[in-house]
């Protein structure tokens, strides 16, 4: 159900939480060491498991809207390196870790940057190097980012026949006006080709994503957009904001702000993505994912069963998650660790038999139960708040309460139909390190 008065009301933004503490404050910055014994004693645990994601970040021309981190090239020997390097990496976890070997993988995730950038060669010895050095639980579930302008139908195949079953594909927006000004020519064809094929083989889970606030759109653009994704009929669409950071991103510097929707009409286009969404049938789980009621991720959700980690939402519970490649981000039972963003001193670094650390942060107990807080609110819609909390929460929330967002059962809080867009407000409520720094009491005006 869509409030407007509400959406005007809580125009602000807030974090995602795909992990807590947000990357800005990250304070405790633990030593490779520090990580590794941290890994260790995640992992040592007897019937631990593990997700591992994989960022390849090479794309082979520039969408000027991205914000991740990418490596953009049309110069394809930089696969190989890049593969040895990754190889590097495991071998170093490998040994530093000795309860690996031994620890079911649960969950596989390749992403980037574009995946489908590596020759089927490249892709196929990336993926059986991993396969062959871990142990594969046989509940385990591997995903991978398509985009199709650059994607063979042959790579789908490998995927396929490689053991991954769940696409996630990058769309954004079909309008030629926005397709335009953020450099990126994806026909409607090509991307139903490639939704199609990877259907046929056996792909059961494939995930759309689009995005809302890019410059150039309008309320009409939005819906075209929408209605063609529909007749697509993927069962989970991803409706992310536009995160504009144009002081870390140049390319996002080659438009103006005259070009982005003002905030007024970036809430327009929230709105009516959404009910678009609401109306063909979606629900909305966690943050910005919309699923079809026959989603595993759907079923996840009404049996309690849902989880978040970094790569998003999941069904598969993992104790930590590797991550490999410039940039990746790994989280064990009370760190996060971020490996070097720029390639050269990632490969620099392993050459040298070194973890390629940047940086991390070691999870204090607060930390850890705000963090367990704020994944159960996320995942579920409902948390049983601590006594020792429960007064500070409750007074913080007190007008989103008035409004109909939240309810109070004795000490567990819950997010309301109503509530349900507003989640990553509400969520602000365990988040201990942004309310430190407000200058007013709340991030949201009495
Ligand atoms: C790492 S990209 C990989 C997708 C793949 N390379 C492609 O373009 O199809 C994953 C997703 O992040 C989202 N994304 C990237 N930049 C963003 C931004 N500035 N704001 C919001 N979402 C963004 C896009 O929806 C994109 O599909
Ligand atoms: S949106 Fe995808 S293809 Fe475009 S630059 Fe970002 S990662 Fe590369």
């Amino acid at each position: 159900m869509i409030r407007k008065d509400l959406f005007k009301k809580y125009n602000i933004s807030a974090p995602r939480y795909t992990t807590y503490p947000t990357i800005q404050y990250w304070t405790e910055n633990p030593t490779t060491e520090e990580w590794i014994d941290s890994l260790n004693q995640t992992l040592e645990k007897n019937n631990s498991t593990l997700s591992i994601y994989i960022h390849i970040p090479f794309c082979e021309s520039l969408c000027t809207f991205c914000g991740c981190n990418t490596s953009i090239s049309k110069n394809h020997s930089v696969e190989i390196p890049y593969i040895q390097a990754l190889e590097k990496e495991l071998n170093l976890y490998l040994e530093k870790v000795p309860a690996l070997s031994s620890t079911e993988l649960i969950e596989l995730n390749l992403g980037g940057g574009t995946p489908t950038f590596f020759s089927d060669e490249h892709l196929e010895k990336l993926i059986s190097l991993v396969l062959s050095k871990i142990k594969v639980s046989k509940i385990a579930e591997f995903s991978v980012e398509i985009d199709p302008r650059v994607t063979r139908m042959s790579q789908v195949e490998i995927l396929f026949n490689t053991g991954f079953r769940k696409i996630s594909i990058g769309v954004q927006d079909f309008d030629l006006e926005v397709q335009k000004i953020i450099n990126r020519n994806q026909s409607f064809e090509v991307t139903k080709k490639l939704i199609e094929f990877s259907r046929e083989i056996g792909f059961n889970s494939i995930n759309i994503d689009l995005i809302y606030g890019l410059p150039k759109q309008t309320v009409s653009s939005i819906t075209k957009t929408i209605e063609l994704v529909l007749q697509l009929k993927p069962n989970k669409i991803t409706f992310y904001s536009y995160a504009h950071v144009s002081w870390i991103k140049d390319s996002q510097r080659l438009y103006t702000e005259k070009d982005l929707p003002n905030e007024d009409e970036k809430r327009k286009l929230n709105e009516t993505g959404r009910l678009l969404l609401e109306n063909a049938g979606y629900h909305e789980i966690g943050m910005d994912n919309f699923v079809l009621q026959e989603d595993s991720l759907w079923k996840s959700f009404l049996n309690g069963k849902l989880h978040r980690n970094l790569m998003g939402f999941t069904s598969v519970r993992s104790d930590a998650v590797i991550g490999l490649g410039t940039s990746a981000i790994s989280e064990s039972l009370d760190c996060y660790h971020q490996n070097e963003k720029i390639e050269v001193k990632y490969r620099k670094l392993l050459s040298e038999g070194k973890i390629a650390t940047l940086k991390g942060h070691k999870l204090s107990l607060s930390d850890i139960m705000h963090k367990e807080l704020l994944v159960k609110l996320i995942t579920t819609g409902e948390v049983e708040v601590p006594e020792v909390i429960l007064e500070d929460c409750k007074d913080y929330l007190h007008v989103i309460q008035s409004d109909d967002l939240i309810q109070w059962e004795k000490s567990k809080l819950k997010i309301t139909e109503i509530g349900k867009p507003f989640l990553k407000i509400i969520c602000t409520i365990f988040d201990e390190k942004l309310r430190k720094n407000l200058t007013n009491k709340r991030l949201f005006n009495l």
